[in-house]
Order: C-alpha cells, then sequence, then structure tokens
C-alpha cells in the first residue's frame, strides 16, 4: 500500500505532481478560470474589495504563500489569519469580503468556527478542500476542491502543493472577474501553472541527496529555515514539518529579520536551510539572500541552500546545495517546498519515529 516506501508520507510526496495535475484539471476552459461548487456570481466577484485566508497549520501557509500572488494579480489587499485567532476577534468584514477557508480535511474546529464567523457578518466564504462534502464546503458560498486524493501521513505534503494551487485559481478567477489582467494574461498564468507538474518531478530527483543530508544532521539540537518573499512562507512549512515529525527546535524566519533577533542563535556546525530566489527573478532578493546566507555561514552555521539550478553566486556560501528547477518566481513554493518536506520525514525516521503517526497529533483537528 505505500507503494514500496517505508512511510507513507513517502509516497504521498511522490504523487505531488499527479496531485497538482488533479487540482488544475478542467479549471480553465473557454479561455476562463472555472470553479467547482459556485453559488457567488461574477459580480459578486467584481464586487470583492478584500480578502481574508483563514486557515491552520499548512493550510494557513498555503494562504500566505498564495497572498503573494493574488494580491498582485488582483490589486485587491489580502490578509491570512490563523482561524483560531480570527473567529476570536472583531474582523471587519462585509458582503464585499471574499473569505477563504483553506481545510484539507473540511472539518477543522477553528476553521469552521471562522467561517461561521465570517458568514454571520455576511462575508462570503469560498471554501478550498480535499474532502468532498465536509462540512466547511457545506457551510460556504462556492468550493474549490483540491484533488489531491485521500492523505495518510499526518504531516500534509501533496494536500499543502494543491492548496497552493487552488488558492491560485481562486487569484486568477478575481483578476478574470475584476479585469486587472486581461484573458490571455490569465491564459499564461494557468498553462504556467500546469507546467508546475512536471517540475515538480524533477526536484523528486534530489530525494536521495536530501535523504542522505538529513541523516547528516539528524543529530542537531535544532534547525533554522531561512526565506524571503515567498520563500518566507516555504521556510515556515520546513519548520512546522520538522517539529511535527522529528520534533525537534524548528523555526522559519523572514530572511530580513535576520537582525533583528535571530542571527544570536546562529553559532558553530548550526544547520539552517535557506530558500533562494530565483536569481532571474526579483535581483534584489536574491543578492539580499546572497548576503543573508554569507553573514550566518561567517558565524559557522552549516548553510544547506534550496537554489535554482545553474545558481551559482550561491555555490561558495552552501556547505550543502540542493537545486530546483527554474520556475516562475510566484510558483516557486511548489518546487522549494519538496526537498523540506524529505528533509523532515528523513530526519524522523532516523531518529526513530513513526513518520506517518507523529505523537500527539491528530490528522483532523476536530476540537480546539
Ligand atoms: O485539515 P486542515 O487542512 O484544516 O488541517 C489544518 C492543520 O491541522 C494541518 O495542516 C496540520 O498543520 C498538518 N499536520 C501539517 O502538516
Amino acid at each position: 500500500e505505500k507503494g514500496g516506501h517505508e512511510y507513507f508520507m513517502l509516497k504521498e510526496i511522490e504523487e505531488q505532481p499527479e496531485a497538482l495535475a488533479n487540482t488544475l484539471r478542467g479549471h480553465f476552459d473557454n479561455g476562463r478560470i472555472i470553479l467547482d461548487e459556485q453559488r457567488l456570481s461574477d459580480q459578486d466577484l467584481r464586487d470583492v474589495d478584500k480578502v481574508f485566508v483563514i486557515a491552520c497549520g499548512s493550510a494557513y501557509h498555503s494562504g500566505l504563500v498564495a497572498k503573494y500572488a493574488i494580491e498582485h494579480w488582483t490589486r485587491l489587499p489580502v490578509e491570512v489569519e490563523l482561524a483560531s485567532e480570527f473567529r476570536y476577534r472583531d474582523p471587519v468584514l462585509d458582503r464585499d469580503t471574499l473569505v477563504v477557508a483553506v481545510s484539507q480535511s473540511g472539518e477543522t474546529a477553528d476553521t469552521l468556527e471562522a467561517v461561521r464567523h465570517a458568514r454571520e457578518q455576511k462575508a462570503r466564504v469560498l471554501a478550498v478542500c480535499n474532502t468532498n462534502g465536509a462540512q466547511i464546503p457545506r457551510e460556504s458560498d462556492a468550493v474549490l476542491y483540491t484533488h489531491a486524493g485521500p492523505e495518510i501521513g499526518v504531516a500534509s505534503t501533496k494536500a499543502f502543493l494543491a492548496q497552493i494551487a487552488a488558492n491560485y485559481l481562486v487569484g486568477l478567477a478575481l483578476a478574470q472577474a475584476r479585469g486587472t489582467k486581461y484573458p490571455d494574461e490569465v491564459a499564461r498564468e494557468f498553462a504556467e501553472l500546469e507546467a508546475m507538474p512536471a517540475a515538480v518531478q524533477k526536484v523528486l530527483s534530489t530525494v536521495d541527496q536530501v535523504k542522505a543530508l538529513g541523516r547528516q544532521i539528524a543529530d542537531s539540537k535544532a534547525v533554522l529555515f531561512l526565506g524571503r518573499h515567498v520563500g518566507f512562507p516555504v521556510a515556515l512549512e520546513g519548520a512546522l514539518k520538522l517539529k511535527e515529525l522529528a520534533y525537534m527546535h524548528a523555526e522559519g524566519f523572514a530572511a530580513g529579520e535576520l537582525k533583528h533577533g535571530p542571527i544570536a542563535l546562529i553559532e558553530e556546525g548550526l544547520p539552517v536551510v535557506v530558500v533562494m530566489p530565483s536569481p532571474k527573478g526579483r535581483a534584489v532578493l536574491h543578492a539580499k539572500l546572497v548576503s543573508n546566507i554569507s553573514e550566518i555561514q561567517a558565524r559557522g552555521a552549516r548553510t544547506i541552500v534550496i537554489a535554482e539550478e545553474g545558481d551559482e553566486t550561491v555555490r561558495p556560501f552552501a556547505d550543502e546545495l540542493v537545486e530546483i528547477p527554474a520556475v516562475p518566481t510566484l510558483l516557486q513554493p511548489l518546487v522549494s517546498t519538496v526537498p523540506l518536506q524529505v528533509l523532515a520525514a528523513e530526519i524522523a525516521r532516523s531518529r526513530g519515529y513513526d513518520v506517518d503517526k507523529p505523537r500527539n497529533l491528530a490528522k483532523s483537528v476536530t476540537v480546539e
């Protein structure tokens, strides 16, 4: 059942190209982005003046990734919030607010209560969900299903990648309705998304390298993760995977925050995973990260760098270099997350832990 793997999580990591392809399939037809259970009119989408993404855990990170794309494509303000915070706040919402509730299970208690809280204030709710007919989609105005297939491992992998893709479809649907993107631009963005399953397939060729690396650093006290722009939520996701699977202290930081505190944590031999932006994308982001890496390396950190293939400038600063395929900047999380998933799983396995069933955790958190 585990497809010859020691644990389901690795099988699910390898199913990611398919999960992405299935999530995108059928959502672009006749030159238009199409959502699934759509009980919102085009006019409703045009009227949206603010977006909230509410979710927990990895689903929350998928929202943080999508914020960059949705704001860029739609020019709408996007706030991403933990459902457990949102539901107890007094958020400013009205009927022109679109609340995107992201949940693999569709049953997460905090996310469900956040949906109810939003609906009481007349906000429109769109669920991004991996489970047909679950409670969250049932209580929402529209649904976009991620077709990642059932996820057995408690740690989210293929559902996470599918959530990013689905959130991007929501962004494109809004851009299309609002006219902030021309139809040919929407078509081009969709085509770029459609190229991602092949890119993810390619990044899977790093699995053995990353596993070997995981075994080497399995005894570390802690691991830090750094990223900028869309690489920042990827760093958060990498740290969450490591905490939940390997029971290790792990933290993700925005690289720009280093000097505001975290750099004090750097000591001899501390593994620091850095998610590098593409050198061909925003050059300034790339240059800033190269300088961050040189600073932490100078203080003794063991630098593990996830960088685009052919990125030569970063090589001198990388104690270990994991190469990922070149993809558009906004889509990079779909490839850069994969090595971080493998790293966490393999560290957990070498520490003797059950990768699919980490202690104290449940697959679906239906109580607070
Ligand atoms: O089913 P949901 O997507 O609502 O679950 C949200 C979180 O509980 C979930 O992503 C959790 O953080 C995972 N164990 C992370 O790997």
